[in-house]
């Protein structure tokens, strides 16, 4: 089929790659020239494990191209996809601005039958405003469906996840349209990973209520390893214990410095605002959100069990993305951490394999370093944030002897409490005893 992608970030970048690499002609736009200039050099403008080599191959293949020209796209496609930001306001609520500029130029552009499908995050309802954007900025009258198709894909792992779904949400009231976007979709389902067509509304719904569970999940085995550390329990087991019940399963059970990027916060918080609009308040997400702020606190109090003044301190930070395998520092734990520890006085030094670009434009006055070892050398404490593959096998003896006091607050449960004290470090880590 013949698609337009409205956006080329994280959604819509992804979504136009992967819908070529099923065989379909994609057309992926976006606003921003210097985007869209480096990704027809295949330079691309987000890290994505397996992102580059498809785009490459989809693109030389001739079912991929790149283009600032939204008329273009949105007149040879006949499924237009909306994967343009949808960021939190000032007040939690969702800033729908891009959707509406976007929806405006299709109205515009369209030159007959189209399905608008939006990708991004929006609230319910919202599907709704979309179509009556496209139908006031419409000369003359065309036919066209609306669909809801949230994404569920994880930054870091967004390829994998686009080609093995756990379920794909279909949300339109319309027969034709439900029967294109299953036919699109069709390669993707598996045995028990189904197609679900569903109304609009709901298949809005049951993307916040997703990442709100998801979230919940998160903040609840967090303050399980606040009790774990005041009665000696250790939280990983009882997540372990916990997540054998299938009905709870283990997956989004590890304590640590808390959820960040670009989508749990904003999701936990446009939930709560699209609640306060109709009347529900949502007390257990309120305090999922509360709870996720005051993880990163509860980081930097185990610091200050370490040093009280940090003043003449160095600390290291290893960890600056939100997550391993991903650039995007978007509410990433580090950001609040780092300017917290520099409030307090502390010198530090830094290390993300990745994310250093991103962590550059907001995190200044920091030694940012090139590798875990030259971070740590000279400093009083480690602090861990982002658990990255490579600091799970790191030399612990070579990292004793770079440091100036053997000091680590791991706020990813990397490394074990006893392996720890072998090695004597004073060891710090979420829900489990200190070594
Ligand atoms: C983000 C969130 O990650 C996702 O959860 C939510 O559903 C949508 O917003 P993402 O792809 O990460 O999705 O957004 P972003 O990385 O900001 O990319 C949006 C792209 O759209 C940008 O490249 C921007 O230049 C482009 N854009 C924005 C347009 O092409 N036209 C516009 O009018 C506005
Ligand atoms: C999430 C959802 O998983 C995905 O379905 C949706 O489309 C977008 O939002 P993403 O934000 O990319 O994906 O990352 P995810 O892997 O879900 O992690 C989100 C945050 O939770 C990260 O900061 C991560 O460090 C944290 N996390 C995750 C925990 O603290 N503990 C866990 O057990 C799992």
């Amino acid at each position: 089929m013949k698609i337009c992608t409205l956006g080329a970030g994280y959604v819509g970048l992804v979504a136009a790659t992967c819908f070529a690499e099923l065989g379909n002609e994609v057309i992926c736009v976006d606003v921003d020239s210097e985007r869209i200039s480096k990704l027809k050099k295949g330079i691309m403008p987000i890290y994505e494990p397996g992102l580059k080599e498809l785009v490459d191959r989809n693109v030389k293949e001739g079912r991929l191209e790149f283009t600032t020209d939204a008329k273009q796209g949105i007149r040879d496609a006949e499924i237009i996809f909306i994967c343009v930001g949808t960021p939190p306001k000032e007040d939690g609520s969702v800033n729908l601005e891009y959707v509406e500029t976007v929806a405006a130029e299709i109205g515009r552009y369209m030159n007959g039958y189209k399905i608008i499908a939006t990708k991004s995050t929006v609230p319910v309802g919202t599907n709704e405003h979309i179509q009556e954007v496209i139908r006031q900025n419409q000369k003359n009258k065309v036919r066209f469906d609306i669909v809801s198709l949230p994404e569920f894909l994880r930054e870091g792992a967004a390829v994998k996840d686009f080609f093995n779904p756990d379920r794909t949400i279909i949300g339109t009231d319309s027969e034709k349209a439900a029967e294109v976007m299953v036919k699109l979709h069709k390669p993707l389902e598996r045995v028990g990973k189904p197609i679900m067509v569903t109304d609009i509304k709901s298949a809005e719904l049951i993307k916040y209520a997703s990442n709100a569970f998801l979230s919940t999940k998160i903040s609840f085995i967090n303050e399980i390893a606040r009790l774990c550390e005041k009665v000696g329990a250790d939280v990983k087991k009882v997540a372990q214990g916990m997540g054998l019940d299938e009905r709870i399963g283990s997956r989004f059970l590890q304590a640590g410095v808390g959820y960040g990027g670009s989508c749990f916060p904003k999701d936990v918080l446009g939930l709560m605002s699209l609640g306060k609009q109709h009347g529900v308040d949502f007390k257990i997400v309120r305090a999922v959100d509360q709870v996720n702020k005051e993880q990163r606190t509860y980081l930097i109090n185990k610091v200050l069990s370490v040093h009280k003044k940090l003043g003449d301190k160095k600390i290291a930070v290893w960890g600056l993305a939100f997550k391993p395998k991903t650039d995007d520092v978007r509410e990433a734990p580090a950001l609040t951490i780092v300017k917290e520890l520099q409030y307090l006085g502390a010198k530090i030094k830094a290390f993300d394999p990745v994310a250093e670009e991103n962590a550059k434009k907001i995190l200044t006055d920091v030694e940012y370093t090139k590798d875990p070892y030259e971070a740590v050398k000279g400093c009083h404490i480690l602090v861990i944030v982002t658990e990255w593959d490579e600091f799970r096998n790191i030399d612990l003896q070579k990292i004793r002897s770079l440091m100036k006091e053997p000091n680590i607050v791991d706020g990813r449960n990397i490394y074990e409490p006893a392996e720890m004290k072998k090695f004597g470090f004073v060891y710090k880590s979420i829900g489990r005893p200190d070594a």
